[in-house]
């Protein structure tokens, strides 16, 4: 299951485990999306369902949890990738502005993990849970301190969890991406901004990342090569020099 899978990394990374035999189940807010997208990943031959659900609504998620057993039979695999973000600066942000997107970044995360729990526990391959967060939450982010916060509480609810679920044999990793193009991300926070250039001279690897590199990062973290990795952030960023 991967919230936010009807576009974007989230649809690159669903597309790529179901390209290796996952039975994929996207969640998003906007059926139209949705719909497309299990389209495209069925036409590939791969096998894709979809459910409607917004993940700052915790009855929502476990439904979309149910509805992904009732399905699949079962929930190997949660990938916490929906998000909300954009540029304001605190001085100008409204604590309902604040709110949002910690409601979706932290909030949804947390929803994700707790439903999916008790199903990943019984899996048979060693569950896997996922959530996507950014460097910038350890180096701050000016124009957008609350997804900063809010990825920085993802970062340390993952090794929460990694402590928590070990036992259990559910692995708990980030993936941290930096810019990413042709994302939704890019687009706003450094496109629209006019600093996509100087973000980019910043990257020692002189390219912004394709939604293959993080695609290929979540295939790594669920295949049998991720076995002995939990409570990591794997960062795909290019070396993306820190501020
Ligand atoms: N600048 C400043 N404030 C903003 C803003 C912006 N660009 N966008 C929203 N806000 C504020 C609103 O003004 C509102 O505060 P207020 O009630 O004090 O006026 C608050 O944030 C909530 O806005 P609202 O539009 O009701 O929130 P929402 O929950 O419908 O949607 C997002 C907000 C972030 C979730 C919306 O942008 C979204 O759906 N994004 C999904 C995709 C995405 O963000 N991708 C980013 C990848 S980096």
């Amino acid at each position: 299951m991967i919230t936010g899978g009807g576009s974007g990394l989230g649809l690159a990374m669903a597309t790529a485990l179901a390209a290796h035999g996952a039975r994929v189940m996207l969640v998003g807010r906007t059926p139209a999306r949705l719909d497309s997208a299990v389209a495209e990943i069925t036409q590939a031959g791969g096998d894709a369902s979809a459910c409607v659900a917004d993940v700052r609504d915790y009855a929502a998620v476990q439904a979309a949890v149910a509805a992904t057993q009732a399905r699949f039979g079962g929930l190997d695999i949660m990938i916490a990738n929906a998000a909300g973000n954009f540029v304001v600066p605190v001085a100008e942000m409204s604590p309902n502005a604040w709110k949002a997107v910690v409601d979706i970044d932290l909030n949804g995360t947390f929803h994700c993990a707790k439903a999916a729990y008790p199903a990943l526990r019984q899996s048979r391959f060693g569950g896997r849970f996922i959530a996507i967060s950014t460097t910038r939450a350890l180096d701050g982010w000016a124009g957008c301190a609350h997804a900063a916060a809010a990825k920085a509480g993802v970062m340390s609810l993952i090794r929460s969890l990694c402590l928590e679920w070990g036992g259990d044999g559910i692995r708990c990793n980030t993936i941290c991406p930096g810019p990413i193009a042709g994302t939704e991300g890019v687009k706003r926070l450094y496109e629209q901004q006019g600093n996509a250039a100087a973000e980019l001279a910043g990257v020692p690897l002189r390219r912004f990342g394709a939604i293959a590199d993080v695609a290929q990062a979540a295939l790594f973290l669920c295949s049998p090569a991720g076995d002995f990795i939990t409570g990591a952030d794997l960062v795909v960023d290019g070396g993306r020099a820190r501020s």
